[in-house]
């Protein structure tokens, strides 16, 4: 591909108000966060596996980092000339904050105001993504095209084909004009040939463009970015609104315009500081058989008919760098980009659409699960029991695939800790009167095989007082803390609930009685309770304060 450049470009060309991907991953460089691996590595069998470690092997989100592999090679031992990137998108939320630009707890409030107020693109006419064009022969043959581009197998072992995964997917409404832009995988059949996958039931924009191209006969054309400044890549497979440029909702998310021009081959518009853009045409007669590939829900995907994408050109930067996301199995890149957008998205939702105001925070289940099927809600204690079930209702009914098991919380509840929401569950709720079945929701993105699907809704929240919860207060717990810090004992990562503390049904005598003990009075204690000696009472009858506990 090398010798299709064109001359050095001007220096002023690249005027623009945010980072593109080479400076993303600069800056994950300074801060840490990005692990550079200079040996050969085989992108057919060893690439994914050695990242996908990363989410299977035990670490902690935070020590997620982003991979750079300078040195790629195929099964082969064929070199190429631009080296491969995993993880860098999203691998954990710091490194999706790096890409926004903002702070990890800012990240839902600039989506809000992105969306609100999106800024157009604007066009220029010289771009870094067109310092190589590669059509016509440039397309064809080994070592061409396509094959030119170190593509990693995702699912080795499974995977019928390298597939694209970090993809931009842009096409244009025959209607309107206006372009959409959606993450769709993209397999790798020949140096000008595509395999691509888009969910005909997810509601997805290119979908749409294509069944309009179908009834009028022709065509529909695409262009893939596959590297582009985070927020592009974010926008992707965000679900905005039918309609809306996702690529103007990028603009408000760096608060200026994006600068797009025009492709080669196709008429539609493309980021300038895309690393790679593949142009190509889409038929709306004919399927070819794509997959199997290794899934976002976990499973495989087995093989389908799906769309056909022929290749009109590739075009590229200088020193282009080969982005790739890691699903598959959550945790992933996949469930994280997804995670940190729609998280915040719920909660707006719920709090300032469907105004419940008790409603705290919304978390999506990520391990093994994928966010959709299971959806914990934060809500405030003492919220009323009526504004608890609006709020399940409203999470089934937000996204098509999400909701099918939504449960409420107080917030002395860890949404992310699945023994804390089974202890609420097992303790604050009653099967009987705290859930519904709602039936008929789409059974939404998920292996084959099951129909209609419905949802269980679960008020695990307090509809009154209890005991607290049965561990030493929290000043006692931290008194220890201390000793057992001196004592030099393994380092503690502590697990709510780690100190015990009220829920309602206490009173100021067990209080005394509980901080005489602890002061060593325990006697005294005893002493009082032999003055309320009675006879006619009932073993393990309760005794509350004021009551003698006479029948
Ligand atoms: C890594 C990744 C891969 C995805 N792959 C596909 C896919 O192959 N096909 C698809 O239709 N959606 C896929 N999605 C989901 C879409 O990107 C998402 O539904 C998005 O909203 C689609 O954009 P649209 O609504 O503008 O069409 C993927 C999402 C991610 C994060």
């Amino acid at each position: 591909m090398a010798t299709e450049l064109e001359p050095d470009p001007s220096p002023g060309r690249r005027e623009r108000g945010y980072a593109d991907f080479q400076d993303h991953l600069a800056a994950l460089d300074a801060a840490g966060l990005l692990y550079r691996v200079d040996r050969a590595v085989d992108k057919d069998s060893v690439l994914h596996p050695l990242v996908r470690w990363q989410f299977r092997g035990g670490l902690a989100e935070a020590d997620r980092k982003a991979f750079l592999f300078t040195d790629v090679v195929d099964a082969a031992g064929r070199g190429y000339d631009f080296p491969v990137a995993v993880g860098a998108l999203a691998a954990n939320a710091e490194i999706y904050s790096i890409g926004m630009g903002v702070p990890v707890d800012e990240i839902g409030e600039t989506w809000r105001r992105a969306m609100q107020d999106p800024i157009p693109p604007g066009i220029v006419h010289d771009a870094p993504c067109h310092d190589a064009v590669l059509t016509g022969d440039a397309l064809r043959g080994d070592g061409r095209g396509l094959d030119a581009i170190p593509v990693p197998i995702s699912t080795p072992g499974y995977d019928a084909a390298p597939y694209l995964t970090a993809t931009c997917c842009i096409s244009a409404d025959p209607d309107t004009g206006v372009q959409n832009m959606g993450t769709y995988r993209a397999q790798l059949k020949a140096p000008d040939r595509l395999g691509l996958k888009m969910f005909v039931d997810l509601g997805q924009g290119g979908y749409d463009h294509w069944l309009k191209c179908r009834e009028r006969g022709r065509k529909l054309e695409m262009a893939i970015v596959v590297g582009c400044p985070p927020p592009v890549a974010y926008c992707a497979p965000q679900k905005i609104a039918f309609g809306t440029d996702e690529l103007a909702v990028a603009g408000g998310i760096v608060g200026s315009p994006i600068n797009v021009v025009r492709a080669k081959t196709v008429d539609l518009k493309v980021p300038a500081e895309s690393e790679f853009v593949i142009e190509g045409t889409i038929d709306t007669e004919y399927m070819e058989p794509e997959g199997p590939f290794g899934e976002s829900h976990g499973h495989i995907n087995l093989e389908e008919y799906n769309f056909i994408f022929e290749v009109t050109a590739i075009t590229h930067r200088r020193n282009a760098v080969f982005a790739s996301i890691i699903s598959q199995v959550t945790p992933s890149e996949s469930s994280v980009v997804k995670r940190v957008a729609y998280e915040p998205l719920f909660l707006e939702h719920l709090r300032d659409h469907l105004g419940i105001k008790g409603v705290r925070r919304v978390s999506m289940h990520e391990p093994l699960t994928n966010l959709r099927r299971v959806i914990v809600l934060q809500v405030a204690t003492g919220t009323p029991r009526t504004e608890v079930w609006r709020a399940l209702y409203g999470t089934t009914s937000f996204q098509q695939p999400c909701g099918k098991y939504v449960i409420a919380v107080n917030e002395d509840i860890d949404p992310e800790n699945a023994d804390a929401v089974f202890w609420a569950m097992a303790y604050r709720s009653n099967p009987e009167r705290d859930t519904a079945i709602l039936p008929h929701r789409d059974r939404g993105h998920g292996p084959k095989g099951t129909e209609e699907d419905s949802s269980l809704l679960i008020d695990a929240t307090l509809r009154g007082p209890l005991p607290p919860v049965a561990l030493p207060k929290r000043d006692y717990m931290e008194r220890a803390r201390a000793l057992w810090d001196e004592l030099g004992l393994p380092p503690l990562r502590p697990e709510p609930p780690w100190h015990g503390y009220s829920l309602g049904d206490w009173s100021d005598k067990w209080d005394g009685d509980a901080a005489r003990a602890a002061a060593g009075g325990w006697r005294d204690n005893g002493e009082r309770s032999r003055q309320k000696r009675r006879s006619g009472v009932r073993p393990n009858d309760l005794l509350r304060d004021g009551e003698d506990g006479a029948e």
